[in-house]
């Protein structure tokens, strides 16, 4: 049992995160994923939007294309008994997005049971059961939902299954982060940035009483991580699936790096 606070990963270094669960090996997002990661992991990142009626789910893409939904529509707009019917998985195994299924390195589908669209509140319930670390990244939502309304529903959902040390929060929307920590500063939160690094870089991560700061691999240096990691900041890079890279990045002090395939880069 691997049983970790979200606290006893923040000092440390060379973390595998599995980007959307183990996403090479069955469909992201998904409880299948997510059980794939145990394991060949030390945390798992998932990423939540809100329904229509304000129910927590796990999704990535703004719109419901790739789970066979309608482009036109917003994963935002649509009602959560509409998402549950959504097929999670089928386009996994037809783009097949990382050559693993015709490889044979995919899990199979099961038979007759398509791949659901799984609530924040399942994720939690299978993090707490497995002693697994959470990294809930929540993704923009401002033209759809208050952003109060956004953190209340995700915090109901952690504080319901009382896993809050469990779980590192992260954002796009740096609002959404401070907004967490004004709440309950006992949170572990992190600020997404793809590109351009803000400036004045430590004291904006600060201001925003973040503890991580997670940058995308081709945007960060060996200088950059060396002043994040002088300031204490925890320091996540996505997406890296190269080994190679990974180790690099590690020798530089990167806390950890959220890869699509957890199997492969894990040491
Ligand atoms: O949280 C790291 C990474 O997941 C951010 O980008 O688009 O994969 O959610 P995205
Ligand atoms: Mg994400």
């Amino acid at each position: 049992q691997w049983n970790m606070r979200f606290a006893d990963l923040l000092h440390r270094t060379g973390l595998i995160a599995a980007h959307r669960g183990n996403r090479v090996v069955a469909p992201e997002n998904t409880l299948r994923a997510f059980e794939a990661s145990l394991g060949v992991c030390d945390f798992i990142e998932l990423d939540v939007q809100l329904s229509r009626d304000g129910r927590v789910v796990v999704m990535h893409d703004e719109t419901p294309e790739r789970t066979g939904g309608e482009v036109k529509d917003a994963v935002c707009s649509l009602a959560f008994d509409a998402l549950g019917r959504l097929d999670a998985g089928a386009w996994f195994y037809r783009d097949d997005p990382f050559g693993t299924v015709a490889a044979g390195r995919a899990l199979p589908p099961v038979p007759g049971v398509p791949d659901r669209i799984p609530t924040l509140d399942e994720v939690l319930e299978f993090a707490v059961r497995h002693g697994m670390p959470l990294n809930i990244e929540i993704k923009e939502m401002s033209g759809w939902h208050e952003a109060g309304k956004v953190i209340d529903a995700v915090l109901e959902a952690v504080e319901c299954r009382k896993a809050l040390e469990r779980v590192l929060f992260s954002s796009f929307n740096h609002d959404y982060m401070a907004r967490i920590k004004a709440l309950l500063p006992d949170a572990a939160v992190s600020l997404l940035i793809e590109g351009t690094h803000p400036e004045n870089l430590i004291e904006y991560i600060r201001q925003h009483g973040a503890e991580g700061y997670h940058c995308d691999d081709a945007g960060v240096t060996e200088a950059l991580v060396h002043r994040l990691r002088e300031a204490g900041i925890f320091v996540g890079v996505y997406t890296v699936n190269d080994p190679e890279r990974s180790e690099e990045l590690f020798g530089w002090g990167v806390s950890a790096v959220f890869t699509d395939d957890p199997g492969g880069v894990c040491r």
